[in-house]
């Protein structure tokens, strides 16, 4: 089939996600049809750098038939059986055991499930039934960050904190509250124009936290959900106070810690979790996507000894499950996965390579016209956009973010835009080469926008000047 009958089925019968329909339906999709290593493919011929690993998840990249051999092999073996009714399955006896082996000392149990948003669905379950059994039923509310994704299911959508979809999605999941995100550049030095040092506003945060437990009573309060680096909302690393102040306000209440692992996880920021590199222990961990390197759908909660004995000593049947818990297919592929990602030192290799060499190489763009803050972590990271002559966001009407992102897809980059940041998390298997190249198209795209902003706002009004850079072109 050609791209028009591709775009024209697609417009008349599919409704994607997080989309506007009728938008779409006007512009037409983008085919993408195969890929290898950090490049995408589209029907129309071109050749793209997925500087998002696909949503944060493609981390061993693409073509990789270690994968397809291990998710064969599970096919003609057992393709389907479920771990409800006292049974289960060597795949997801194997993952469970591997799993606990990478995580944290203190958590050797693991509940798994379809993606991200069940994982999280499932921590809602289990730390409203563990400080029930405890015998502390009134523990219910669930502090949470605004701003911050935690999935798109019911439980998903109430545990994170972004306006536009509680607008649409509501009511919510009761008990859930939202605290003020160590969002430094955006809230702090453009919405509220201080100049607070970050390291004040981390501590700052923390403080929300713990009025907001104070507010709601310690005793009504079950539990904390965050991630390491806030990834959806817009690569948001936290200062280097914050972490530890939370931890500081955490130990003075007994409320659980819920570290959302789904993008963070599995060496996205150098080390195997992200609570490692933050030195958190938390009691659960949501993980998904990079579990499976995306190549099959599972996700799951890691659980810390703390709930898990509570859970299997006092618990009696625990009425959750997904029929897809630890699908045999899905789970062998996440095995081979880890595995390939130890025998290749690929979390290391983030740690120590990759993820150093992406930190000088993007803190080049800093010097671009329209960036107001470069900040990578791992193989994260964020550009700030900003207007070179106030200093603050464009208006909202021009869009520059999603201009950018445009730009970069006719240049041949995915670069994601959340608002006017613009993110990336490249596969862990990206070479330094293509860093070279992801930094050089992402000057490219810069300039363009900076083109073209300049020309929309000389029609609009006042002109501005925006001086291209000419530093570096794709390499
Ligand atoms: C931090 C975080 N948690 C949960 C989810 C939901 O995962 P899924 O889309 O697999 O349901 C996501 C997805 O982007 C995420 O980024």
């Amino acid at each position: 089939m050609h791209t028009e009958t591709y775009r024209q089925l697609d417009r008349d019968h599919h409704l994607h996600p997080f989309t506007d329909f009728k938008a779409l339906g006007e512009e037409g999709s983008r085919i993408v049809t195969h890929a290898e290593g950090v490049y995408i493919h589209d029907s129309e011929g071109n050749r793209i750098l997925d500087a998002m690993a696909g949503l944060w998840c493609v981390n061993l990249g693409y073509g990789r038939q270690e994968l397809v051999a291990a998710a064969t092999a599970q096919l003609r073996e057992l393709p389907y059986y479920n771990n409800f009714f006292k049974s289960t399955h060597p795949p997801a006896v194997k993952l469970a055991e591997m799993l606990c082996r990478l995580a944290p000392a203190h958590m050797n149990r693991v509940f798994f499930t379809g993606s991200g948003s069940e994982a999280n669905d499932t921590v809602l379950r289990m730390v409203r039934r563990y400080w029930a059994l405890e015998g502390k039923p009134d523990k219910q509310w669930i502090i949470a960050r605004e701003n911050a994704y935690h999935g798109s299911t019911v439980a998903g959508l109430s545990l994170g904190g972004m306006a536009p979809m509680h607008a649409q999605g509501g009511p919510l999941v009761p008990k859930i509250a939202h605290v003020r995100q160590p969002y430094w550049f955006g809230e702090r030095k453009l919405a509220e124009g201080r100049d607070t040092s970050p390291e004040t506003f981390g501590r700052e945060c923390a403080a929300a936290l713990e009025a907001k437990i104070l507010e709601l009573g310690e005793e009504n309060v079950a539990a904390f959900i965050a991630e390491p680096v806030q990834g959806a909302g817009g690569a948001i690393i936290p200062p280097e106070s914050y972490w530890p102040a939370v931890k500081e306000v955490l130990a003075r209440y007994d409320i659980l810690l819920v570290m959302d692992e789904v993008i963070c996880g599995f060496g996205r920021l150098g080390e195997w979790f992200g609570s490692v590199h933050y030195d958190l222990q938390p009691d659960l961990m949501p993980i998904a996507k990079g579990l499976s390197s995306g190549y099959l759908p599972i996700g799951g909660v890691l659980v810390g000894d703390r709930v898990a004995e509570t859970l299997i000593e006092r618990g009696g049947e625990f009425f959750h499950g997904f029929t897809y818990s630890g699908h045999p297919v899905c789970a062998a592929v996440a095995l081979k996965n880890l595995e390939l990602m130890q025998a290749e030192g690929i979390v290391e290799r983030v740690r120590d390579d990759v993820g150093p060499y992406l930190a000088e190489r993007w803190a080049t763009l800093a010097g671009h016209p329209l960036v107001g803050e470069v900040r990578s972590r791992g193989l994260i990271g964020a550009l700030e956009l900003i207007d070179p002559d106030t200093g603050e966001r464009f208006p909202k009407s021009l869009g520059a973010g999603t201009l950018c992102r445009d730009i970069c897809f006719d240049l041949g980059l995915v670069m994601r835009s959340v608002g006017d940041t613009m993110i990336i998390s490249p596969p862990l298997v990206i070479t330094r080469a293509e860093i070279d190249e992801l930094v050089g198209l992402a000057r490219e795209a810069l300039d363009g926008t900076a083109r073209r902003l300049a020309a929309r706002e000389q029609a609009d009004g006042p002109a501005i000047m925006i001086q291209p850079s000419i530093e570096e072109s794709r390499s």
